[in-house]
């Protein structure tokens, strides 16, 4: 029952009973009506189809996790609309690598990032730039506090309310499917880490699968699925576009009986995405060494130093070009290449944007920006100081006490958390330790710059729509801008740009996202 992306087959090819356990109940629905307010600020009445936490594998490990809910537009303001052939955002609302899931949602944009660490989640729906009335209250919310904060429904916009591209691409219909998955605190009663990686990427695309196998029993093009997340989600969200059909998943997703289906999407929204983690460590200390912590501290210059120069030699090895026609990225020009391609576009957009008066408010409080012909300029030295404190300490992601979240990730059956980099690994438990042999084949699945880079996956989503507020400390600007240019290197449609003076989290051109959609779709 395979199926090629935007091919045939797959609905009705079910030979065995896990497949027929896949087969999607077009019947089993609620209709809603919601308005929804869209990104220019108009109200729209939309009636909706609402599945609802439909488990998407034949083997569950935790059903309530490994289920997806469907939202299929029927009528917008009034008039009848066909999805059939709408495209179909995919929209996760993984946070933190937290445990995601749909199953308690009561209407479209519902997915939420459970069990975030420092508790409460803001509410989404309290300043809804997408919110709902009448039946469905979407009130779910992917973000957390502390260090980890964000999700698919967890985006801030530019006034400081939270986005919901579910809505948003529900308001302009488009099918939306949410999945939910694992994540790493999961944690069975005989102490086994469950959702510890690769788990949330292997459910992913087992969602992907399912939502493929059932082409025509859900409406919508499947040739035109777009994948969307934030942070965790948003890494997530491009390792779903980089390793479509990747043969590397085979094994882990028949164990949970992933339906037999093309997992290749067509293109790929990711938002400050926290990846390349086993190389985050050398480029966060690249980028922000230099920044104090809020606290005024400084992190051990000497841990930083050696970091550093890890960065350096991995940005060499990957022999990445530029955007815009610039050369060679490497650590000694890569702070010229950000101010260029991004930071200095990024000033210029948001300061066209403004009143005469508001920029000029704004240049006298900022005079490190140099405003000539309608274009900011300065220097990355500047630029640093501007964007002030460093949020993590060093190492910022392989913590040396197992502190950091990615350390948990990186768990395995009954250990929470272990190292997954020599650097740190070395220093707590002496210079011979060695990575655990799973850790190399793991940090691959985990990666999407694995699929971009050495042998390019053909495979791969060829659409990239990438964003990062330019104050987003929680790792490296680099991390992005590699991303893109890995992608741009192979070919694909890359649209990347950094968000003024926005932190971790920010989405705020969603409206652009959702014309995106619709003009790569076309
Ligand atoms: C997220 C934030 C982080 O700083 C991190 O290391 C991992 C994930 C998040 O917000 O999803």
């Amino acid at each position: 029952a395979s199926s090629e992306p935007g091919g045939s087959g797959g609905a009705s090819a079910s030979g065995s009973s896990s497949s027929d356990a896949l087969v999607f109940d077009a019947d089993a629905y609620s209709t809603l009506t919601t308005t929804i307010t869209d990104a220019d600020g108009t109200d729209h009445e939309v009636e909706y189809r609402f599945y609802k936490a439909v488990t998407y594998v034949a083997k569950p490990v935790d059903e309530k996790y490994q289920s997806l809910n469907v939202s299929v537009p029927v009528k917008i303001d009034g008039t009848a609309v066909d999805a059939t052939n709408a495209p179909i955002l995919f929209a996760n609302s993984v946070g933190g690598y937290m445990p995601s899931s749909v199953a308690d949602a009561t209407g479209v944009g519902g997915g939420s990032t459970t069990g975030m660490p420092g508790g409460g989640a803001p509410s989404a729906s309290a300043s809804a730039s997408a919110s709902d009335s009448g039946s469905g209250s979407g009130s779910g919310s992917g973000s957390g506090s502390g260090d980890v904060a964000s999700g698919g429904n967890g985006m801030v916009n530019a006034q400081g309310g939270m986005v919901s591209l579910p809505k948003l691409a529900l308001a302009a219909g488009y099918v939306v499917v949410e999945p939910g998955a694992r994540g790493r605190t999961l944690v069975d009663s005989d102490g086994t880490y469950y959702g510890v990686a690769p788990a949330a990427i292997v459910d992913l695309k087992a969602a992907v699968r399912y939502v493929r196998f059932n082409k025509g029993r859900i409406p919508g093009n499947v040739a035109r699925i777009v994948s969307s997340g934030t942070s965790a989600g948003g890494a997530l969200s491009s390792l779903l576009g980089a390793s479509g059909d990747s043969p590397l998943y085979d094994t882990p997703l028949r164990a949970i009986g992933a339906a037999e289906a093309s997992d290749a999407i067509f293109a790929t929204g990711a938002w400050c995405p926290i990846t390349d983690l086993e190389h985050a460590d050398g480029a966060y200390e690249w980028n922000w060494g230099s920044n104090p912590m809020s606290s005024g501290s400084q992190v051990d210059q000497t841990v930083s130093k050696g970091l550093r120069s890890q960065f350096a030699e991995y940005q060499a090895s990957l022999r990445l070009k530029g955007l815009g026609g610039f050369g060679t990225l490497t650590a000694r020009n890569y702070d010229e290449y950000l101010v260029k391609q991004y930071m200095e576009p990024s000033a210029t957009r948001y300061l066209t944007a403004l009143s005469d008066a508001d920029r000029t408010t704004y240049l006298t409080a900022n005079p490190f920006i140099t405003w000539s012909g309608g274009k900011a300029s300065f220097s990355w030295a500047d630029f640093l100081t501007h964007i002030g404190a460093r949020k993590k300490s060093t190492p910022a992601f392989d913590a040396f006490d197992l502190s950091a979240g990615e350390n948990n990730l990186f768990g395995k059956g009954t250990t929470q958390a272990r190292h997954f980099t020599l650097y740190s690994l070395r220093h707590a438990s002496g210079g011979s330790a060695r990575l655990d042999s799973d850790l190399p084949e793991t940090l691959r699945l985990m990666n999407p710059m694995t699929f971009l880079t050495d042998k390019p996956n053909p495979q791969r989503t060829k659409h990239w729509w990438i964003r990062l507020g330019t104050k987003d400390s929680d790792t490296s600007h680099t991390v992005s801008a590699n991303l893109a240019a890995a992608a741009n290197g192979l070919g694909d449609e890359v649209d990347h740009l950094y968000y003024w003076d926005e932190g971790h989290g920010a989405n705020t051109d969603p409206g652009e996202f959702i014309k995106w959609i619709a003009k790569v779709s076309g």
